[in-house]
């Protein structure tokens, strides 16, 4: 199998799970709350984890609120912002967001919100000009935009949003699901109030996120119970996930320094290049300087992308039609589109994304799969009736 889905989740780093193991073990399943040795145990090494996780952001510990997933993470920091500032009546994100932040902004609309998606150029860019007219001063309880694009990879201006936010009050949050590990984050003297982050997108397992409050920021907790992460997320730690994610952590950040980044990105590039000159006419989706490393988002004219992945799938190449975070579903991606591309574009493109386990041996079979698979479907589908069919 040839793995090229790492923005849907990774391998689970070898020193991760040798992190973890003891942590499943009859030596290790103590309650971290309990008052005994067994419990306490479990509770530094969630203190440790903390710390790695921490230090990869550039955060203080106590900062750190560990969550179930990244999904969690953001509709905490969203409903947190909205309860902690009930006057305001102004929710901005984007037009580009993982569904993770678009269903709990669309579930605040339907509870009356006004919510802004500020909207992005064809190469995924956000308008900054339109997010300054947006948000709205007093009236904005959050301005909560995705870091790294997870079909994409392209980058927001998390900077200058942040800035924006400020100069009108209003909290910033930003799902940096995608972000963390693959480029450096600092929330240090950043204007973050709440920043999303999830294990299983750098070689943790699944089932652990976090999130980032400032201490400056106030919050409200989304889920209530026994006042575990210090009150701001109840519910007994995922004492193993939690290990493992500190653990990713600390190899995340320790390789943020070497040359991982530059890796991926010779990996991407290699099979990048591979697919153009192998597949006519394929464009490549968003901005190829501002984003991600690891990722590449390309569009097959004429070829439904659906059809594409089957056949790769045969061929032991794992890639996706856009965000896999659904049920298999099979709508047109909503990030192509909010590009202003048609319909037809977002069923023909792909994403493809590479980790470090990825090799140039891999890269060169993936690009002959596809090079196969697209001259196949092109016989099946010639170029101009695939427009016609794909649009229905
Ligand atoms: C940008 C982004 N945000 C949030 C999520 C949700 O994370 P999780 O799968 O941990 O709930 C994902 C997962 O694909 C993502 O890519």
């Amino acid at each position: 199998m040839i793995y090229l889905d790492n923005n849907a989740t990774t391998r689970i780093h070898p020193e991760v799970r040798e992190a973890m193991e003891p942590w499943l073990s009859p030596e290790g399943y103590g309650n971290p709350s309990a008052g005994y040795r067994f419990g306490k145990r479990a509770r530094e090494a969630v203190e440790t984890a903390r710390e790695e996780v921490a230090a990869l952001v550039d955060a203080e510990p106590e900062e750190i609120v560990f969550t179930g997933c990244g999904t969690e993470s953001n509709n905490t920091a969203l409903l947190s912002a909205v309860q902690c500032h009930p006057e305001r009546r102004i929710v901005v994100t984007s037009a580009a967001e993982h569904s993770a932040t678009e269903q709990p902004c669309a579930f605040l609309e339907s509870t009356g919100y006004d919510v802004r998606r500020n909207p992005v150029d064809s190469r995924g860019n956000l308008d900054l000009d339109a997010l300054r007219e947006a948000v709205v001063p007093g009236q904005t309880a959050v301005l909560s935009l995705i870091w790294a694009n997870n079909e994409t990879g392209v980058l927001s201006p998390v900077a200058e949003a942040a800035a924006i936010a400020r100069e009108a009050g209003a909290l910033f949050h930003t799902d940096a699901v995608q972000a963390i590990g693959k480029i450096p984050v600092s929330v240090r003297g950043a204007g973050i109030a709440m920043l999303s982050m999830s294990g299983h997108k750098l070689h943790a397992p699944k089932g652990v996120g976090a999130l980032y409050v400032s201490r400056h920021a106030r919050f409200q907790p989304l889920l209530l119970g026994g006042g575990q992460e210090g009150g701001r997320r109840s519910g007994t730690e995922n004492v193993a996930g939690i290990v493992g994610f500190g653990a990713a952590a600390r190899l995340m950040r320790k390789a943020l320094d070497g040359d991982r980044i530059a890796n991926l990105r010779a990996l991407r590039d290699r099979f990048e290049a591979g697919v153009l000159a192998a597949v006519e006419e394929v464009e490549v989706n968003g901005d190829r300087e501002n984003r991600l490393a690891n990722t590449s988002n390309l569009y097959f004219p004429g070829i439904d992308g659906e059809g594409l992945l089957i056949l790769l799938d045969e061929a032991g190449v794992c890639c996706s039609p856009g965000s896999a975070c659904g049920s298999g579903s099979v709508k047109p991606s909503r990030v192509i589109k909010a590009m202003g591309f048609s319909t037809e574009r977002a069923r023909s493109s792909v994403r493809f994304s590479v980790s470090e386990f990825n090799t140039i041996a891999e890269i060169d079979e993936a690009v002959e799969a596809i090079r196969a698979a697209a001259g196949k479907l092109r016989i099946v589908m010639p170029k101009n009736l695939g427009r016609v069919i794909s649009r229905r």
